[in-house]
């Protein structure tokens, strides 16, 4: 299994052009089912994730084709409605895949996804959406039986308890599959639900008031293929920034928007580092100690991002100075937490609560990646450091990083992966 080998104490300087986001492709992907032809997804980024979609996508019958960030998809003919288990267990967000075959096919065959690293990832959320829009699934043994029960499927309101980025992203397509409009109320605000909407306008939808925490679906309207471009991805951004801030230096980003990420750049700047943005531009310096911040509490957006409490932790872990994070959004993601300490971190955690002591600067230790943002926390956390530090477990990091180590090299990090 191959490692990273990483040399601390190096400043990162320089500019990256950030990829595609995860987590806005993952359910445009699924999207991309609603209308036969062929669309073409760019700055697709080049991710396992993304690899593991395309495999489902080929295994329904669509013909996919890959030339660098762009990605053809041809939905013309679905030869199946199933997902298999071991697919599905490899990437639980393929739960995405439900609304979108319900509202093309009328049926759906998945597996329940199961928790990961980060606790139980339940999909009641979901599955009460989809019941709202005419849809009766069968849960037997672990496995979804969804079939549309409604010829002309009428469009309802669906509230959502939760604002669950996948459970919005589910109903919004099922609803493309109905005849009259739904509404989403207490929708997941995320600008990936922003993005999904403005693919799913790209094909014909007439789809509303994503950001906000109602969005409107009208029913009842032919779609087409289309050819769109991701957004960029903030999560990549925030763990770059972090990285910087981690390792000092000066580090310029493009091909993400500021404006996804104002949570995240406040306590960058609190904790002392110089941000400029401009459009779809970051640059931040830091060449000192990070201090101590007010409480970091995870929410739903426009909080702070859950998928950024890891990185953040990492690079206050190395600075003075003390700060409370309260994780709010998941049960159980301070997998990290372990992993730098063996680094020489303080950090006590209690329930949800975790209160980092910086100590002015971490030691280079052997380390595992626990999950996605967890591992890379770690190389954060590594490129600040004094010493050398070696991190295995990389397949969670091909998960939603795109050629991590030769980004953080072209910023004059030394990090490689050896074999
Ligand atoms: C998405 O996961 C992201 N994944 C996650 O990013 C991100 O952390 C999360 O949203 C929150 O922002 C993708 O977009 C592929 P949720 P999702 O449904 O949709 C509870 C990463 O690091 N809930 O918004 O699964 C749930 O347990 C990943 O890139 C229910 O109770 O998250 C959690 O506590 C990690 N019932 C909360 O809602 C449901 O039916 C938010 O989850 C659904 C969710």
């Amino acid at each position: 299994m191959s490692y990273y080998e990483i040399q601390g104490g190096r400043p990162l300087e320089g500019r990256l052009e950030i990829h595609g986001a995860k987590n806005s492709v993952l359910p445009i992907l699924a999207a991309a089912l609603l209308a036969p032809g062929e669309s073409v997804i760019e700055n697709c980024p080049d991710l396992s994730d993304v690899s593991a979609t395309l495999d489902i996508l080929r295994l329904l019958g669509c013909r996919v084709e890959r030339e660098g960030d762009r990605v053809a998809i041809d939905a013309s003919v679905l030869s199946r409605c199933q997902i298999p288990e071991q697919l599905m267990r490899e990437m639980r967000s393929s739960v995405i895949f439900l609304g979108a075959l319900l509202a093309r096919l009328g049926e759906a065959e998945l597996f329940y996804p199961g928790g990961c690293e980060l606790g139980p990832r339940p999909i009641d959320l979901h599955l009460a959406a989809l019941r709202a829009l005419g849809a009766e699934i069968l849960e037997e043994q672990g496995s979804l039986c969804c079939h549309q029960t409604q010829t002309n499927p009428a469009g309802r309101e669906i509230c959502l308890s939760i604002p669950s980025v996948g459970a919005t992203e589910n109903a919004m397509l099922a609803a493309c599959g109905c005849e009259s409009t739904t509404t989403i109320v207490g929708a997941a605000r995320e600008p990936e639900i922003v993005d999904l909407q403005n693919f799913l306008r790209s094909m014909g939808a007439r789809v509303s008031g994503a950001g906000g925490s109602v969005i409107t679906v009208e029913g009842g309207v032919p779609l087409h293929p289309t050819r769109y471009r991701v957004m960029g991805d903030r999560m990549a951004a925030a763990t770059y920034l972090c990285a910087g801030a981690a390792a000092r230096g000066a580090v310029e980003l493009v091909g993400v928007d500021p404006d996804t990420l104002t949570a995240v750049l406040a306590c960058l700047s609190q904790a002392g580092c110089e941000i400029h943005t401009g459009e779809n531009f970051i640059a931040m310096e830091q060449w000192g100690l990070l201090r101590g911040i007010p409480p970091v509490r995870t929410a739903p957006y426009p909080g702070f991002p859950t998928d950024a409490q890891a990185v953040l932790m990492a690079a206050l872990a190395g600075g003075e100075g003390s700060t409370m994070f309260v994780e709010n959004i998941f049960d159980s993601r301070y997998g990290h937490v372990d992993e730098l300490r063996r680094m020489g971190a303080d950090i006590q955690v209690d329930g949800r609560v975790a209160v980092v002591q910086g100590v002015g600067r971490l030691r280079g230790a052997t380390l595992r990646g626990t999950d996605l943002r967890g591992a890379a926390a770690l190389v954060v956390a590594a490129l600040g450091a004094e010493g050398m530090s070696t991190l295995s477990q990389l397949r969670h990091i091909r998960r939603g990083y795109e050629n991590f180590a030769r980004n953080l090299r072209q910023l004059g990090g030394e990090i490689r992966e050896l074999p």
